[in-house]
């Protein structure tokens, strides 16, 4: 069943159960006032007979002035003790053979059903006795059949069910009208969704009015989301091309020492050494390079960090030690307490580490200084060179995948530009900043802060 449909559905139901119960509740009420209503008029009428008849008591035959009181469909009686009529007039002769007379010494009403041909009829009874002298030996009965209350009580029942039908019928409109304006933008959603599948191209939802409720905000967020795609397609796409750019260059040198080779034969030993060389480090870059590509990739697909606790001044230190004997350059850690622990992924942490350290060395040729330091929220770890540092304009552009400022003078020191964008990836994923100071000629600072 489709989702209007079943709104529709489900609302006019609710409809026609509160419609239901609000007319029996005017059913109930309109009856029990009307009765009483009646009731009060025929107990008025008994007290009046009683009065006429006392106050006239010689004047002419009881009979002739209980007719006077006589309505449709009704009788009087004068009931005397034993339940014995004494006067009777009616005009329904029908009604005083189906109802009894009942003497009573107390004002009462009753209402009786009785069945005729066609149906029952509500018949209405008040009693009240006669005082004679301070002595009650008779009382007075009127009877009378309910015809106006059984009219009124249909021409209501009509009324409430024509009502109800129409609020049916209005609902039933109101229903689809209002299922329309909710399913429209849905609708939109999923024609789109449709067309993504079909084509593989993502696409955004026209969003026509500005109304902020949840249907366009979840057009809005599935439009968002859509961005993201595009701009993930298209940083693949540009990964994909840059590194097959990156890996053509070393590739091109090492054919063409391998031509070089080929020609000349192995006879030259200067051109050997010298193609040997070229292709060994080319052969290094490609290798260093494509371990780099896989570490991108892996950073990218599980975003799952294993937490241990991490001390940094240990950490630093192991690091310095194995830095040291390759590079053997001056670098001076400095910590104004230790241990500093944080909570983070040891390995992805020395990595960082690795990585701004690898900068420093490769862009400065003076010492470096490490300074480790933490207050109650954060690890702030320094890394500080005096080499040619990086231009103002440029440090918004150094995290960006394969940039690198100076491209003759960096492919000198055989960087790849992705060192940056893998240290981001990583202090991202610790929650953590990294945030570089640099000015050209005089040197680089790189802070990196990371939650404790
Ligand atoms: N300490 C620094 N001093 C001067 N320039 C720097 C420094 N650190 C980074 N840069 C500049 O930022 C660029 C990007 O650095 P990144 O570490 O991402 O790449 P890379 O060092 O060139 O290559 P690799 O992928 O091998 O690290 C570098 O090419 C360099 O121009
Ligand atoms: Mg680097």
């Amino acid at each position: 069943m489709k989702i209007t449909t079943k709104i529709n559905l489900i609302t006019t139901a609710w409809m026609l159960c509160i419609l239901m119960i609000i007319n029996v509740v005017v059913f109930i009420l309109f009856m029990k006032t009307t009765v009483n209503m009646e009731e009060e008029m025929l107990f008025q009428k008994a007290n009046d007979i009683v009065k006429d008849i006392q106050t006239n008591e010689n004047s002419g035959s009881v009979e002739d002035e209980l007719k006077d009181y006589l309505t449709n469909h009704s009788y009087i009686r004068i009931m005397h003790t034993k339940n014995k009529a004494i006067h009777e007039v009616t005009n329904d002769i029908k009604l005083t053979k189906k109802i009894k007379g009942k003497y009573t010494k107390v004002k009462e009403s009753q209402r009786r059903l009785i069945r005729e041909e066609d149906g029952e009829e509500q018949i209405l009874i008040v009693r009240v006795p006669i005082k004679e002298e301070n002595k009650i030996n008779s009382s007075l009965e009127i009877g009378e059949r309910l015809l106006g209350l059984e009219m009124r009580k249909d021409i209501l029942l009509g009324i409430l069910s024509v009502c109800t039908l129409l609020a049916v019928l209005l609902s039933l409109l109101g229903g689809r009208w209002l299922s329309n304006i909710i399913m429209r933008p849905i609708s939109n959603v999923i024609k789109t969704m449709e067309d993504i599948e079909q084509s593989g191209v993502p696409k955004k939802i026209p969003i026509q009015n500005k109304t902020r409720d949840e249907l366009q905000t979840l057009a809005r967020t599935f439009n968002r989301m859509i961005e993201r795609l595009q701009e993930n397609m298209e940083k693949q796409n540009q990964f994909v091309s840059d590194a097959s750019h990156e890996l053509k260059t070393p590739l091109t040198i090492i054919k063409s020492y391998a031509n070089l080779l080929r020609r000349h034969g192995v006879q030259k030993t200067e051109i050997v050494d010298e193609a040997i060389q070229a292709i060994h480090s080319e052969a290094t870059r490609i290798q260093k390079m494509t371990e780099t590509f896989l570490d991108l990739a892996t950073l990218e697909n599980e975003n799952i960090v294993e937490m241990t606790e991490v001390d940094l001044v240990s950490l630093s230190q192991n690091i310095l030690k194995q830095l040291k004997d390759v590079y053997r350059r001056e670098i001076i850690l400095d910590f104004k307490e230790s241990p500093i622990i944080i909570k983070a992924d040891e390995l992805k942490i020395k990595q960082v580490i690795i990585i701004l350290l690898d900068n420093a060395i490769k862009y400065s040729h003076d010492k470096i200084e490490i300074s480790l330091d933490k207050n109650n929220h954060q690890a702030t770890i320094r890394i500080k060179d005096y080499g040619i540092g990086i231009p103002q304009e440029e440090i918004e552009n150094i995290f960006e995948r394969f940039y690198r400022v100076d491209k003759a003078r960096n492919r000198v020191s055989g960087g790849t530009g992705l060192g940056l964008n893998i240290a981001k990836s990583i202090v991202k994923l610790h929650k953590g900043e990294i945030n570089i100071k640099s000015k050209e000629g005089s040197g680089t600072e790189v802070v990196l802060t990371l939650p404790i």
